[in-house]
């Protein structure tokens, strides 16, 4: 791999942005790069407790005391609980090492966003770097803004935000992002079948790269459709008609496409039997998404529901809540948790909660696989519906 000036003076001076770089290098052989790449922001993930445990936590105690520090904007994926709310059902133990977590990084000058939807509050340029963790995140910029990121581990993302640099390789080379495939979807999408989309998509390439042809796309199926198809494609870039700014020069470098189509059929999904509680926010809800759900309750007159609704989002869009608005939610029964991955965190267990319906496709994925509770495919505007107490 090729090593410029800048990095030459950066191996001979040492310290621990030599060792970082020595790291990436390394990674950069194994994986063929031809050089390295600046990058304008790191998106950490894998920073739960629940997953990394104290093998991860040691090793983020050991890199921030040796006083390394984040060159590049850098921002974090949610962790297993409410940054500093004492007043979740969760052990203190857990409470105290994840804050432990989280303060590791903000030493070494992460911002502590703590949300997997980054892309809802930064708009990265087309053909900027970055150097992003969360599969739905990087799915995101790659196939939204056209920003060029590859999914990369947690623990090299930290080791890129100490270099700011990162091997190109893979989605960074303008040549792998060519789709080969152009996917015609015949059906008229929600949420749910946003999702079952990406997963249909992914199952029917080998990982290469899909022209997306959709008309009426908007920002939350994107996000819904971009989740599944991440979390079931190895590549994270689907390229939308449309919607991708440079989707028109890509599909004129398309050589002989091969053809497919999704059609309706293929989307349909049973209504959800029984479940302890609604959940959204896989990936974190939006404003907008949070206020389908006031729409309806306000619709019925805030009525309670019946069965908890648990909504992870953001820090900065419940701080765009009215006060009161939220505890109105509360009295509702709306759960609003923020900065938290309810899939990596003890929160579902606390809560009691053995079994949900949701929208997230990706969601369905990772709850009975990491935390143990069954998920099933629901429209939330329908489930609401059905769970508003009569009485
Ligand atoms: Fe976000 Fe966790 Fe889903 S990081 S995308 S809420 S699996």
């Amino acid at each position: 791999m090729f090593i410029g000036r800048e990095e030459e003076r950066i191996l001979r001076e040492g310290g621990y942005l030599a060792k970082a770089l020595e790291a990436i290098i390394k990674v950069g052989d194994a994986v063929k790069a031809d050089r390295l790449l600046d990058v304008d922001t790191v998106h950490v993930s894998g920073v739960s407790y629940l997953t990394i445990g104290e093998a991860g936590l040691e090793y983020l105690r050991d890199i921030s005391s040796s006083g390394a520090r984040f060159r590049v904007f850098t921002t974090v994926n949610p962790a297993g609980v409410e940054y500093g709310n004492p007043n979740l059902p969760i052990s203190e133990h857990f409470m105290r090492k994840q804050m432990e977590v989280v303060d590791y990084l903000a030493k070494m000058g992460a911002s502590l966003w703590l949300t997997c939807a980054p892309y809802e509050f930064i708009r990265p340029q087309p053909g900027s770097i970055h150097a992003w963790g969360e599969s739905n995140a990087v799915a995101y910029i790659n196939s939204v803004n056209d920003a060029y990121t590859e999914k990369l581990p947690g623990p090299f993302t930290i080791i890129v935000a100490i270099a700011g640099k990162v091997p190109r390789f893979g989605l960074y080379v303008e040549e792998n992002r060519v789709p080969r495939v152009i996917v015609k979807v015949n059906a008229r999408l929600n949420p749910v079948k946003a999702g079952l989309l990406g997963r249909v998509i992914a199952s029917k390439l080998k990982g290469e790269v899909p022209l997306v042809d959709y008309e009426g796309w908007d920002g939350q199926l994107l996000k819904s459709f971009l989740a599944s198809y991440a979390t079931y494609s190895p590549t994270p870039l689907a390229i939308i008609k449309g919607i991708n700014p440079n989707w028109g020069r890509y599909a004129a470098m398309m050589d002989k496409p091969d053809k497919l189509t999704v059609d309706e059929p293929e989307l349909r999904y049973e209504q959800p039997g029984d479940y302890d509680a609604l959940f959204m926010g896989c990936p974190h809800a939006s404003l907008g998404e949070i206020m389908t759900v006031v729409r309806v309750l306000e619709k019925h007159g805030f009525r309670r529901l019946r069965k908890p609704l648990v909504i992870s989002t953001s820090r900065f869009v419940k701080s765009m809540l009215n006060p009161e608005l939220v505890s109105r939610l509360k009295e509702a029964n709306v759960i609003l948790i923020t900065d938290t991955c309810p899939m990596v965190s003890p929160i579902f267990n606390g809560l009691g909660i053995r079994s949900t319906a949701t929208p997230s496709s990706k969601a369905i994925f990772y709850l009975p696989r990491l935390v143990n509770v069954n998920a099933m495919p629901c429209n939330i505007e329908d489930c609401l519906e059905g769970i508003l107490d009569n009485t």
